[in-house]
Order: C-alpha cells, then structure tokens, then sequence
C-alpha cells in the first residue's frame, strides 16, 4: 500500500515511519509512506499556507492552492507509480467532523492500493478544497485535537497491522478485539502466580478444545461486562445464550 500524508509538520512522522509494525510493514514491502510538507506547494515567496478567514472571527484558515496542488500532485505521483490509468486513490480528511473510524472501516481501508492523508491545522480548511478533492472525511473519535497528524497516525496503525504479512502471527487479526463484535479474551503469562493471583488452570493444561473454549467464554463474558453494546448489536449465537445461562446461575448463587 502506498501512503502519501500532506502535513505543515512533516517532522512528526519521521519518528512515526521508522519504528515498530510500521518499520516492519515497510521492510516487508507492504506499506510505502512518504511524507509531504504541503508548505512546499505554496506559491509566494514566504510560503503562506494560511489565511484570515471571510467573515471574520477567531483563527486562521488554510488556504486552497497549497493543497489542492498537494493532493493532485499525491494522486497524479501515486497514479503514476502504480502503472495504471485505473489505479485511483483515496483521499482522506482527517477532521472531527467526519465519519467514525471503527475496525471495519479500518479493514475497507486495508483493501485499497492507496491512500492520501490530508492534516489540517488552525481553524480549519477552506471548504472549497474538502468539495473537491476530498474522498473521505474521517475521525478517530468525538473530541478535538489541535491538527490531523496524531489522527492520521491511528488510521495509519490500524490500517498497516491489517495487511497481509505485516503482524507476525496471521491468525492475531481474527480472534482480536471487534472482529466479530465482540473483545478479545483476557490473556496471561509467566509466572504461574503473580502477586497471590493465579493464571486460569485451563491455559496450563494443553488440552486445545478446553483452552478455546475458555477464551471464546472469557472474550463474551468481557464483552458483556464492557461493551454490552455489541452483544446488543449483533445478538448471540445458541451457545453463547448456553454459557450466559451458566454465569447467570453461578452468579445467583453468589448471594
Ligand atoms: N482533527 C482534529 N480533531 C480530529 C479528530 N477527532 N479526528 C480526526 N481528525 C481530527
């Protein structure tokens, strides 16, 4: 996949680019980030990327040229790399305002050839610019950070630990949290005992059915206990009712 992010602070990724999955992705030939400083695509001699804005009022608002130019150069470069008149690209505001990103979007995204971050700062965009050339307007949640860069970074994660080859282990992505709407089970190691507290004997046992079953048990009792939302949302399967059945009884006898 290639990653192309357009940013007035390219310098925030460099540290982003270089470490851990996302080092890995890169190694593997997965994942092509690049960075691009959208100042660059400033016109005047002192590079001006911002404006008052029309109206009035607080802040300051990016300018349109800079980067419209920006994404069209993304997008005729990607276009170009990949060989092919057909090979489009999504273009994706990271704003506040956009759509929630949850994992099956994150999942949609990891099926694209490539995607075009675009970080916004100050008050805003010139909205011209989100009209035009915007595929995707995206959040990572409700709440306001001071610019796209830390956003797209998440976007990033979640996307790259999805492509193939990229996380060591390829069963990781199935049995993990939400992939079937529901947490992923809880998860212990060495020792034995920790602090008077003492890892399920099952997980010790080596009986592979027992140990699935405990984690398919442990990942529905989580879930109901933190994010009951999802069980409403997708309902439960006849062995699942079963074992809710079983911890309602065992729990009525605790009093
Ligand atoms: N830019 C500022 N706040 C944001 C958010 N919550 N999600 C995505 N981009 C943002």
């Amino acid at each position: 996949m290639q990653i192309r992010v357009l940013t007035l602070f390219p310098e925030l990724f460099d540290g982003f680019w270089a470490n851990g999955m996302i080092k890995r992705a890169v190694a593997v030939g997965r994942l092509s980030p690049e960075t691009i400083n959208i100042r660059s695509f400033a016109t005047d001699r002192h590079q001006v990327t911002d404006d008052r804005p029309y109206g009035g009022g607080a802040g300051m608002v990016m300018k349109p040229e800079p980067l419209a130019a920006a994404i069209r150069q993304a997008r005729s470069d990607l276009k170009r790399a990949s060989g092919s008149e057909a090979a489009d690209s999504t273009a994706i505001f990271m704003s506040p305002q956009g759509r929630l990103l949850n994992q099956d979007l994150a999942r949609q995204l990891a099926g694209q050839d490539n995607l075009i971050f675009v970080c916004g700062r100050y008050e805003g965009v010139d909205e011209r610019v989100i009209a035009s050339d915007i595929d995707l307007e995206l959040s990572i949640g409700e709440y306001v950070l001071t610019g796209g860069e830390v956003a797209a970074m998440v976007v990033i994660d979640a996307v790259t630990r999805l492509l193939p080859g990229v996380l060591g282990n390829a069963d990781s992505t199935q049995v993990e949290s939400f992939s079937d709407h529901r947490l992923e089970n809880a998860h212990y190691t060495r020792p034995r005992e920790f602090e008077g507290v003492a890892a399920p004997e099952v997980l010790l046992s080596g009986n592979h059915q027992a140990i699935d079953d405990w984690r398919r048990e442990s990942a529905l009792v989580r879930t109901l206990l933190k994010r009951p939302d999802l069980l409403r949302r997708q309902g439960l399967t006849t062995t699942e009712k079963a074992i809710l059945r079983r911890w309602r009884r065992e729990w009525d006898h605790l009093d």
